[in-house]
């Protein structure tokens, strides 16, 4: 099986496209990679177990599913390709990623992504916020979408085509792993190194990412690696 050029589905309405892309891997497997956005989700799914909310026809709601070995770091890859993504944008404000794979710009959310691992295949679901006009009261501080930092209105279509383009960049840049010239690049964009930052049960500067795609973080009892979880950095959320 080839992953790319993926095969592209739109949908008006789905329960949530990671859940999509995961029920056909299920029932048939693919024939190649695939990448489907949707217009509304009913149920749209977010890291640890929260759901994630999108304003119907402004959000960007996608999943790719690609055929590929799991390994560790795939999910900072996987903002690489967000954020080339995304660049073109926004590159005069400041874009960064903040680990593990939020893509901010001015210290607010512009994008997540939601990496699961089915079968012998990986699918990566983003949530972009294109042209969001206003956010829920509960994420109104930290949120932002590509319409209230240009002030301007952006065609879904072409950023979810943008978006399918850059994974296929950035897995034929990389390959299937988070190796040195991913770590490097990660690392430059990185919004935590540098600061402050606090776990449920630790606090510390985050100084660096592992081989493993871990933050690293510089505590009174050392460098100590946390692989997964909130990280909340001083400043920004
Ligand atoms: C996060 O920041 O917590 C991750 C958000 C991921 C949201 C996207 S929207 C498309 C895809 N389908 C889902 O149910 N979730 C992801």
């Amino acid at each position: 099986m080839i992953n790319f050029p993926l095969d592209t589905v739109y949908l008006e309405s789905v329960d949530s496209t990671n859940s999509y892309l995961k029920r056909i891997i299920k029932e048939s497997g693919l024939a190649r990679g695939m990448s489907v956005m949707t217009k509304t989700q009913t149920s749209g799914r977010g890291r640890l177990g929260r759901s994630w909310l999108s304003s119907e026809g402004d959000t960007l709601c996608m999943s790719i599913a690609v055929k590929a070995p799991y390994f560790e770091g795939f999910t900072l890859l996987a903002a690489l390709a967000v954020y080339d993504a995304l660049m073109p944008f926004c590159s005069d404000k400041n874009l960064q990623i903040k680990w593990p794979n939020d893509i901010i710009c001015n210290s607010k959310k512009l994008s997540g992504i939601l990496c699961e691992r089915v079968n012998e295949y990986t699918v990566i679901g983003i949530g972009i916020n294109v042209n969001d006009k206003a956010f829920a009261s509960e994420i109104s501080h930290k949120a932002t979408s590509l319409f209230l930092l240009n002030n301007e209105k952006f065609d879904i279509k072409e950023i979810f085509k943008g978006v399918n383009k850059s994974f296929e960049d950035t897995f034929s840049r990389y390959g299937f792993s988070f190796a040195k010239d991913a770590k490097a690049k990660y690392e430059s964009l990185c919004a935590n190194l540098g600061k402050e930052v606090f776990t449920q049960n630790l606090s510390g500067v985050a100084v660096g990412i592992g081989e493993d795609g871990s933050l690293l973080l510089k505590t009174d009892d050392g460098i100590i690696p946390v692989s997964s979880g909130e990280v909340a950095v001083h400043n920004i959320y």
